[in-house]
């Protein structure tokens, strides 16, 4: 769909190898939510620690083989959920299959996730600039999935320094970076008090990553 500016939200170039895929993932909201929901039942969202003992604002939670974890000692993935000390639940075959097809539609062939991070942002809630370099294998590009209340992503470049763009991401949106842009500083910006009809005020956000 065109916006006033003339710019068609189903696929935006952000930057050589990074797109906005407008509404990729609207059909399958409400089966990305019940999935949350029934992982989140079982590998509760928790506030982490950041290596410099901050909690953080945005909840978190994973599924798959290996799942992204923050604490006192660093930042890396584990096979283990610190929280319950069992595996994390399996990654639902919806979101292979979502953030395989949505990373073949930004040209990236045979993305295979092994992680599923899933945020939780409630109002007040941000992600500050950061680059997702955690995964050993940069090969594979990041694959984004907004749904519930809209967020302003900042979009920066090779540098922290560098000034972000601010892009409206809403429920149902993709964002797919990688390639050129595999390292590009991103963030969320503090979340508005607003409401969507499939989540209250929250934001939720799902990262696949390929993290070996
Ligand atoms: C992230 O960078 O890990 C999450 C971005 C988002 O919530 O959209
Ligand atoms: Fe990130």
């Amino acid at each position: 769909m065109d916006d006033l500016f003339g710019e068609d939200r189903t696929f935006l170039p952000l930057d050589p190898g990074a797109c906005l895929l407008g509404g990729f993932a609207l059909a399958n909201g409400p089966v990305l939510l019940d999935a949350i929901a029934t992982i989140a039942a079982v590998a509760p969202f928790r506030h982490l620690e950041t290596p410099g003992g901050r909690r953080m604002s945005v909840a978190m939670t994973n599924a798959g083989r290996l799942g992204w974890v923050s604490d006192r000692r660093g930042y890396r993935y584990d096979e283990i959920d610190p929280c319950t000390g069992k595996a994390w639940p399996k990654m639902p075959l919806v979101f292979t299959e979502l953030s395989r097809h949505a990373a073949a539609t930004a040209d990236f062939q045979d993305f295979m996730p092994e992680a599923c991070l899933i945020n939780r942002y409630e109002p007040g809630a941000k992600l500050s600039l950061h680059q997702d370099r955690d995964e050993r294998n940069l090969d594979q590009p990041i694959v984004s999935v907004s749904l519930g209340v809209d967020a302003r992503f900042l979009w920066g470049g090779e540098k922290r320094l560098d000034r972000p763009r601010r892009i409206i991401l809403q429920h149902g949106d993709v964002v797919v970076w990688g390639g050129p842009a595999r390292l590009t500083f991103h963030g969320i910006d503090t979340l508005d008090l607003s409401s969507h009809p499939a989540t209250g005020s929250f934001r939720f956000n799902l990262t696949f990553r390929k993290a070996t």
